[in-house]
């Protein structure tokens, strides 16, 4: 299973590639408000920052003015995955672009008929958002399940389903459970799938009586 991080926070990237488990960062129009920062500028970091996809947004609705902001955004860098929304015109801006060799993550998916339609434009990755989905008291990790049911019957289906709208490190192991190829997290329930209180127990408990050895390794 990939990991990606859901932010346009620098700083919170840089850290947590420097674990080594970083596959990816998306973005979308509100992580980069939340910035302040100029779009291109803070796409062009992320980019150098990890090898693996980094998802940017157009701001267009319309086939057209998609395509092109879907061009300029993927000339940026080798890894630019360009998300588009779940609408008609955005499905046809995966399949053009899907169809240049651009790498497309098609967002603001809710629904299983939704996801079929992005597969068949080409996604490489389809976005089913699970927090929004249970925020008003539906099933989001039903959706994967269906998702991941689905494209698995379909061997020409090479779109990745990407867990998008992450709140908890256990949404992350019920997408693992179903299959999800990758899950997109904001850093601090990243961080959170390192802690367990009996890991910190167990690990003063070994430091005391190694310390009582009164013995180096080094
Ligand atoms: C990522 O691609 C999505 O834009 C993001 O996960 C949405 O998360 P939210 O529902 O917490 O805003």
């Amino acid at each position: 299973m990939k990991f990606f991080v859901d932010t346009a926070d620098t700083d919170e990237i840089r850290e947590l590639a420097d674990t080594g488990l970083l596959d990816g960062v998306t973005t979308n129009p509100s992580l980069i408000a939340r910035t302040g920062r100029d779009f291109i500028a803070v796409v062009r970091e992320i980019c150098k920052m990890v090898d693996g996809p980094v998802s940017a947004e157009v701001a267009a609705t319309d086939f057209e003015t998609m395509l092109k902001e879907g061009r300029k955004l993927a000339a940026l860098a080798d890894n630019i995955a360009v998300k588009v929304p779940l609408t008609p015109d955005g499905l046809k801006a995966c399949r053009a672009l899907s169809r240049e060799g651009v790498m497309v993550n098609v967002t603001l998916c809710f629904s299983a008929n939704q996801a079929i339609l992005a597969a068949k434009a080409g996604a490489s990755f389809i976005s089913p958002f699970v927090g929004r989905l249970d925020d008003i008291a539906a099933d989001g990790m039903n959706l994967i399940g269906e998702i991941c049911e689905i494209y698995a019957n379909y061997a020409d289906f090479r779109t990745e389903v990407l867990v998008a709208s992450v709140r908890s490190p256990m949404h992350i192991v019920e997408a693992a459970k179903m299959g999800a190829h990758v899950a997109t997290v904001p850093a601090a329930v990243l961080w959170a799938m390192f802690r367990h209180p009996l890991t910190d127990k167990g690990l003063a408990a070994f430091l005391a009586d190694w310390e009582k050895t009164g013995q180096s390794i080094l």
